[in-house]
């Protein structure tokens, strides 16, 4: 594949979360693409958030989790804790939970455990990092009564995939939490949203997780720890383009930077050159330049404001059912149905 002089970056990858998993799992061409067209991007560099899930990725990013500076994926916890026999009642018998960007899925026991005082249920977890689906099935598949349906592939590929096993009448509530829908730009998050509702039913549900705004340092120091975890989790995704594609990025000449943009709501993290280099990605045929201090973005993380989640919830089709806020750590759990 050559490289290209300037290639139109596609509107999906701005974040591309959606974007990414065709890079990720997707065929080698369609793979190599994405990461040409927006490592290429005159003026910003990019590399889709999807490619910091590896295997190293995913055990990063559950250690990141640990943080005492990363009180969102507690609070999430917390709010679900609180909220999930009502979840689960409002929901009422048998459903079909699918869960997008599952993780180990740690957070979900307990939507399931109150589910299944109801009756069975069935759980399809989505993710593009095979590992991290393997850690989720051994954690839940004994619960009793939970059948597990593991699915590798992007959140709306999967969705597609596990809703053409939903049977007849079948309850479905999609659950996307630990605020990865902060992980869209503005513009891509409402046709996502849009997306996933035509693929509902009337009366589905659709549990959001959403961090809130707090005080920039707060947020800082949760996305650049004093430990390092969170810059080796954002290095590895280097290492994942290496092996990808045959690349010799070295981790040690890039520095790690989370940004709190004020003005966006949003940490902008990106890997900065620590000197000019330059970087050749043989099986794409990319040799790429950086300057000194120059930067490519790796992921964006938003910050909402609940009002804010409610507009979103209305265009796309969803009533706001419910909101569960953590009084400790600002994050809300929205709970849409299907209209
Ligand atoms: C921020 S983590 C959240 C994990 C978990 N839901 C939680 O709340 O802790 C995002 C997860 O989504 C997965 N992921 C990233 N991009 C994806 C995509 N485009 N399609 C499917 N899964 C994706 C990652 O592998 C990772 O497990």
């Amino acid at each position: 594949m050559p490289l290209p002089g300037s290639v139109a970056f596609p509107a999906t990858c701005e974040a591309a979360p959606e974007g990414a998993p065709a890079l990720a799992g997707g065929d080698a061409a369609t793979r190599g693409r994405g990461v040409i067209e927006s490592l290429t991007r005159p003026g910003l560099r990019e590399i889709p958030s999807t490619w910091l899930y590896d295997e190293l990725g995913s055990v990063l990013f559950e250690a990141i989790t640990l943080l005492p500076e990363y009180g969102l994926t507690r609070a999430d916890e917390r709010v679900i804790e609180r909220a999930a026999p009502e979840i689960a009642r409002l929901m009422g018998p048998s459903p079909l939970v699918v869960e997008l960007g599952s993780g180990s899925g740690k957070k979900t026991a307990a939507i399931l455990a109150a589910s299944l005082e109801l009756g069975p249920v069935d759980y399809t977890p989505i993710d593009v990092s095979a590992s991290a689906l393997e850690a989720c099935r051994e954690k839940l598949a004994e619960m009793p009564g939970l059948r597990v349906f593991p699915t590798e592939g992007s959140y709306l590929g999967g969705l597609a995939r596990a809703l053409a096993h939903r049977a007849t009448g079948q309850p479905v509530l999609v659950l996307f939490l630990g605020s990865t829908i902060g992980n869209f730009s503005r513009r891509e998050l409402p046709p996502f949203l849009r997306r996933i509702r035509g693929m509902l039913r009337e009366r589905d549900r659709f549990l959001v997780g959403a961090d809130l705004v707090k005080a920039a340092a707060t947020l800082q120091r949760a996305y650049d720890d004093p430990a390092g975890v969170t810059a080796a989790f954002n290095k590895n995704l280097l290492a994942h383009l290496n092996a990808a594609f045959d690349g010799n990025f070295d981790l040690a000449r890039f520095a790690h930077e989370a940004v709190y943009n004020e003005d966006e709501r949003r940490i902008e993290m990106y890997l900065r050159s620590e000197e000019r280099q330059t970087v050749h990605l043989q099986a794409l045929d990319l040799h790429l330049t950086l300057e000194r201090g120059e930067r490519i973005r790796t992921e964006l993380s938003h910050k909402f404001h609940s009002g804010e989640l409610d507009a979103l919830a209305h265009a796309a089709g969803f009533l706001p059912e419910r909101e569960w806020i953590d009084a400790e750590w600002p994050f809300a759990e929205c709970l849409w149905r299907a209209e």
